[in-house]
């Protein structure tokens, strides 16, 4: 078809654009002779995911994005190449660089995003598959050597893998956009946090903004909506045994079942409702105000119900009253009375033994140390006070769990 001289065109005569265009089924695959220009888009063999040129409602940019086919209603794009580098025309296009890399060219040649890895072969193949996935294999054994999946953007599909390594704190993150007409990375970011017992974060610039609360086997116990769901979610986390932890579900493709990270820092559960032919929403997590990480402050209690939501759990006040009143909580609250494990330990005196008051409806704490198969109750007690360090215990069972601090 010609397509070689037309690229050879396009790299070198910078200022003709190229006129030529490939007819017919454009296939599943991107290479060299077969680049994509924008508007051209491949399609996955199945027919179920496009890839392709879009630009973001109210924007003009155009940007390499994944999204399913197949729709009649707009459809949300579920993974964008060059989001960090938009191109400002319709002169864009994706083709393979010398290297084998996959790259987004503007009009002008330069590279606007690369899959950037050491390929160490002159050849590949670029295919988008029925997983929505954009692999790119190499070699006579056609090694995977990149993946969109290991690159999200701020969306989960099945069958991505989200991996994070508590030793050398390499994560898989979805990204959230900067606004709903800016896909460039936004503020909020989320994925496992490996560390103590394994839960989901979304994460405010780095900073702790929600969390799930631990894994309970299939879902995470703090997402009420995990339970329910008639889309069950079919989620699994996996300890690969060196630190990592994956958090991964092999739903099939066809449910269009995809969680999001809006740009508000919302993680959403969004399926395709097949009769009613539009997207619907099962859940969304923070929903409550009360869900903020740290809201209330160490020691603090927090209930979305009550005006104000803080209150300081029994035994404790505020540490700042003056900021406590005016509704900043985050410095939350302090002990009335020290605790004997203290008094003791400070050589002052022994006074009152300590114990604990029950609270339910509360979140494990992050980072808690965690203990299979205590025989009782009692020896979960037992061993909290022996240490000073220990402030609370948890009794979990299948429901959500239950315990409080020492007091
Ligand atoms: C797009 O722009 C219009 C007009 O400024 C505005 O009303 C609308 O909310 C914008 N849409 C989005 C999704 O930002
Ligand atoms: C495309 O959508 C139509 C209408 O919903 C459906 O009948 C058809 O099976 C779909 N094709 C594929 C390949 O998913
Ligand atoms: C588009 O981008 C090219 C290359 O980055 C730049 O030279 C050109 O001025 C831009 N055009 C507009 C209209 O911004
Ligand atoms: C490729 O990766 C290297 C090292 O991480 C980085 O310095 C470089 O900017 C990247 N290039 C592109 C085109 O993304
Ligand atoms: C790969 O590219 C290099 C440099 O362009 C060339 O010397 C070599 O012959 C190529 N190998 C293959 C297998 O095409
Ligand atoms: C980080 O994790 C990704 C995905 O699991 C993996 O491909 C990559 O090699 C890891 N990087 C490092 C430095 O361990
Ligand atoms: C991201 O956070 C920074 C620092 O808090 C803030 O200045 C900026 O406006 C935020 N950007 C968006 C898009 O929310
Ligand atoms: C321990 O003693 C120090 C110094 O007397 C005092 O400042 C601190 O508050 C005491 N801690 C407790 C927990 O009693
Ligand atoms: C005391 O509890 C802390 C916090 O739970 C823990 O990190 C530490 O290992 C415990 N110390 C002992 C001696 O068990």
């Amino acid at each position: 078809m010609g397509l070689g001289n037309c690229e050879v065109a396009v790299a070198l005569l910078l200022f003709l654009s190229c006129s030529c265009s490939v007819y017919g089924d454009a296939g599943d695959t991107i290479t060299t002779s077969q680049p994509i220009k924008d508007p051209e888009a491949v399609v996955s063999a199945g027919k179920k995911f496009k890839l392709g040129f879009f630009s973001p409602v109210n924007s003009t940019y155009r940007y390499v994005g994944i999204w399913y086919s197949n729709i009649s209603a707009a459809t949300p794009v579920l993974w964008v190449a060059n989001r960090n580098n938009p191109i400002n025309d319709s002169s864009g296009m994706m083709t393979k660089s010398e290297d084998a890399n996959l790259v987004v060219l503007n009009g002008q040649g330069e590279v606007l995003w690369s899959s950037n890895v050491s390929i160490g072969f002159n050849q590949s193949t670029a295919q988008l598959t029925d997983d929505g996935n954009l692999v790119l294999k190499a070699g006579p054994n056609g090694n995977l050597v990149w993946q969109s999946f290991q690159q999200p953007t701020d969306t989960y599909l099945s069958k991505m893998r989200l991996s994070a390594n508590a030793r050398t704190g390499n994560k898989t993150l979805l990204m959230s956009w900067r606004s709903s007409s800016d896909p460039s990375v936004g503020n909020f970011s989320a994925g496992v946090n490996p560390l103590g017992v394994p839960e989901f974060f979304i994460w405010y610039n780095g900073h702790p903004f929600w969390r799930s609360g631990p894994w309970g086997g299939k879902n995470f116990i703090g997402i009420p909506g995990m339970y329910t769901s008639v889309y069950l979610d079919g989620f699994s986390l996996q300890n690969e045994g060196d630190g990592t932890f994956t958090l991964s579900s092999i739903r099939d493709p066809a449910f269009r079942l995809t969680y999001v990270l809006t740009s508000h820092g919302k993680f959403k559960e969004q399926y395709w409702d097949y009769g009613k032919q539009g997207w619907e929403y099962d859940w969304e997590v923070p929903s409550t105000e009360c869900d903020i990480y740290g809201k209330c402050g160490p020691f603090g209690s927090c209930d979305a119900q009550n005006s104000p939501i803080c209150t300081c759990l029994k035994g404790f006040v505020a540490k700042h009253q003056d900021e406590w009143n005016k509704g900043i909580w985050t410095s939350g609250c302090v002990r009335l009375t020290s605790l004997q494990c203290d008094r003791i330990q400070n050589g002052s005196e022994v006074g009152k033994e300590d114990g604990f008051i029950k609270l339910e409806m509360m979140k494990v704490p992050t980072f808690a140390d965690y203990w299979p198969y205590p025989s009782s109750e009692q020896e979960c007690k037992d061993e909290c006070l022996k240490n000073c360090s220990c402030v609370a215990y948890v009794v979990c069972g299948p429901a959500p769990c239950d315990g409080g601090p020492p007091h």
